[in-house]
C-alpha cells in the first residue's frame, strides 16, 4: 500500500485530515467523474456491502447523492429517515446506533442536529461512519467536493483567495471549508455582518471582513452560504431585504472580485436573500451544477477508501 493512502477508519470532520489525505481523496475522485459521465455508470466494487443513510435532519441533495454514489459502486442502500420530533437526544441516538449496528452495516451515513453528535455515534458502532453534516460543526464530503470543483476549474487550491460569505456562524460547510482550505495552502476569508460570526473566528485562521466590497476585493472564489433560519433562536439580521441589499452577491458586488472570480454556493438557495439569480445562473461563472456533480464522485471516492480500509488492522481515527 502506497504511504500516502488514506488510512482513517471513518470520515468525521476534514480537521484531522493530511494534505495527502485530501489529494488522495481528491486524486480517486477525478477518476469517478469520468465514469459518471459514461453511459455504464455501475461498478461492483461495493456489491454485498450495505450502506444506511440515517438522516435525523432533513436533506435532499446530500442523501440523494450518497445513494446514488453508494448505488454506482454496485452497495446495498438503505435510507432511514429519522423525523427529528420522534428524537430524544443522547440516549435514543446510542440506541439507534446499536439498533443499526446490530445489522452489520459497512457504513452508516448520518446527519444529525446536535454538533458532535455523529462522532459518539461512530464510537458506538463497529462499521465505518461518515458525517453527512452535524450541527454547525463539519460536512467534510461538502468541503471535499467543493475542493474537487475549485481544483478541476482553477488547476489548484494553494494560492487562492477564497471568500466564504454569509451565515458562518451556523455553517457546518464554512467550518469543513475553513480547515480544509488552509490545509492545502488557500488563503480564506470570512465576509458576514458580525451577528453572523462565531467569536474569536479569526482563530480559525481566516481574515474578517464586515463589508463585501472589501471582503471580495480580489478574490479568486466567491463562496456563498445559505441563511440557515432553521438554525437561527432570535433575530441575526434586520430583514432579508436589507440582508441582500448589505450581504447578497449581485452583478455590482460581484464586480469587487477578480474578473475570473468563479461563484459557488453548496444548496440548497434563497434566491434573493444571500445570492440574486443572474449570479447563481451565469452559466460562466457559476459552479453551483459542477459542485452537485462533483458530490457524487467525492462521495464514490470516499465510499470505496472507508471500505477498503476496514479490517486492515485497528482503526487510526
Ligand atoms: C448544507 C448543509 O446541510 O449543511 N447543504 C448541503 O449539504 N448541501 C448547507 C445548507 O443547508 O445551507
Amino acid at each position: 500500500m502506497d504511504s500516502h493512502a488514506y488510512r482513517h477508519r471513518h470520515l468525521l470532520g476534514i480537521e484531522g485530515l493530511t494534505p495527502e489525505d485530501i489529494n488522495h481523496v481528491l486524486d480517486l475522485a477525478d477518476t469517478y467523474v469520468e465514469m459518471n459521465r459514461q453511459a455504464e455508470k455501475k461498478k461492483s466494487l461495493l456489491r454485498g456491502r450495505t450502506l444506511i443513510n440515517c438522516f435525523f435532519e432533513n436533506s435532499t441533495r446530500t442523501r440523494t447523492s450518497f445513494e446514488v454514489a453508494g448505488k454506482r459502486l454496485g452497495a446495498d442502500v438503505i435510507n432511514m429517515a429519522v423525523a427529528v420530533s420522534s428524537m430524544r437526544k443522547g440516549e435514543t441516538l446510542i440506541d439507534t446506533a446499536m439498533t443499526l449496528n446490530a445489522m452489520h452495516p459497512d457504513v452508516l451515513v448520518v446527519r444529525h442536529p446536535e454538533s458532535g453528535a455523529v462522532q459518539l455515534l461512530s464510537e458506538k458502532v463497529d462499521c465505518a461512519v461518515i458525517n453527512a453534516g452535524d450541527g454547525s460543526h463539519e460536512h467534510p464530503t461538502q468541503a471535499l467536493l467543493d475542493a474537487l470543483t475549485i481544483r478541476r476549474r482553477k488547476g489548484k487550491l494553494g494560492g487562492l483567495t477564497v471568500a466564504i460569505c454569509g451565515d458562518v456562524l451556523h455553517s457546518r460547510v464554512a467550518r469543513s471549508n475553513i480547515w480544509l482550505l488552509n490545509a492545502m495552502g488557500a488563503r480564506v476569508r470570512v465576509v458576514a455582518p458580525r451577528t453572523l460570526l462565531p467569536a474569536q473566528v479569526e482563530h480559525l485562521g481566516v481574515e474578517v471582513f464586515h463589508d463585501m466590497a472589501e471582503g471580495l476585493a480580489d478574490v479568486d472564489i466567491v463562496m456563498m452560504l445559505r441563511l440557515q433560519s432553521e438554525r437561527m433562536h432570535g433575530s441575526f439580521v434586520p430583514s432579508t431585504r436589507e440582508y441582500f441589499h448589505f450581504f447578497g452577491l449581485d452583478e455590482d458586488k460581484l464586480k469587487f472580485a477578480k474578473a475570473d472570480a468563479l461563484i459557488m454556493h453548496p444548496g440548497p438557495m434563497n434566491r434573493g436573500v444571500e445570492i440574486g439569480s443572474t449570479v447563481a445562473d451565469d452559466i460562466d461563472r457559476s459552479l453551483i451544477r459542477q459542485q452537485v456533480e462533483m458530490g457524487v464522485a467525492v462521495r464514490m471516492a470516499c465510499l470505496e477508501l472507508l471500505t477498503r480500509e476496514l479490517g486492515n488492522g485497528p482503526p487510526i481515527k
